[in-house]
């Protein structure tokens, strides 16, 4: 099965609030980009945000560009159901994070929780990063969580990378400077425990031509 078809079945057949990567609220991913980006008309971008409530904390916090680009059009449709008359603040992207064409330089805050560590292949994640760099302006901030080394090695029947904090860190590079990290135990709907570790970096290029994709 393709990974957008994977994804659509889990978003079709289960209510966003049972999937084990349920927040209620997106406490960790709210405050570090609160402390991070004070300007409430910066360019958010939620990476794989699927149907996470993170977009309905941003907006309460009064930021007034949000992105929530998923692979999954049920997951996108949970959101703005929940959202209401609040999700034609939003903008609504469906598509593939490897593919889609992103403007250069417009990002002001990458945001992905739980996506990339799905990239078990290195060829994803240099591609992946490519990406970061191309999209994110210089001085931008990029905020990624995975599943923490002793995390789970499976996530919706699917193989996952595990990451120290400085392994993650080391996917992106030099160019992006570690501000922040943050180990979180979450908890899932069921109970279980899971660890995350949370790296929030600022995009710093020491070259001076932005990387095309
Ligand atoms: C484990 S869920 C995490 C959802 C959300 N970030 C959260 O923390 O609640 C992974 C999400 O990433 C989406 N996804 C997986 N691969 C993707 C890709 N290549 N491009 C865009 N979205 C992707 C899935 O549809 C799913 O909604």
């Amino acid at each position: 099965m393709d990974s957008k078809r994977h994804w659509e079945t889990i978003h079709e057949t289960k209510p966003s609030s049972e999937a084990s990567w349920f927040q209620p609220v997106a406490r960790t991913s709210l405050e570090l980009i609160q402390r991070a980006v004070r300007d409430r008309t910066a360019a958010i971008l939620d990476v794989g945000g699927g149907a996470s409530t993170l977009v309905d904390g941003l907006l309460a916090a009064g930021y007034q560009r949000v992105t929530v680009l998923d692979l999954s059009a049920a997951a996108l449709a949970q959101a703005r159901r929940r959202l209401g008359a609040a999700a034609a603040r939003v903008t609504w992207q469906e598509a593939d994070i490897l593919e889609v064409p992103l403007p250069q330089a417009a990002i002001d805050v990458w945001h992905d929780r739980a996506v990339f560590h799905f990239l078990t292949a290195a060829a994803d994640r240099v591609r992946y990063v490519q990406r970061v760099r191309h999209a994110v302006r210089p001085g931008g901030h990029v905020l990624v969580a995975t599943f923490a080394e002793d995390g789970p090695t499976r996530c919706s029947g699917l193989e996952v990378a595990r990451y120290t904090p400085e392994e993650l860190h080391g996917e992106f590079g030099n160019d992006f400077s570690l501000l922040s990290s943050v180990r979180e135990v979450h908890v899932t709907p069921r109970g279980a425990q899971q660890a995350f570790v949370y790296c929030l970096c600022r995009y710093e290029p020491s070259a001076t031509v932005l990387p095309a994709v």
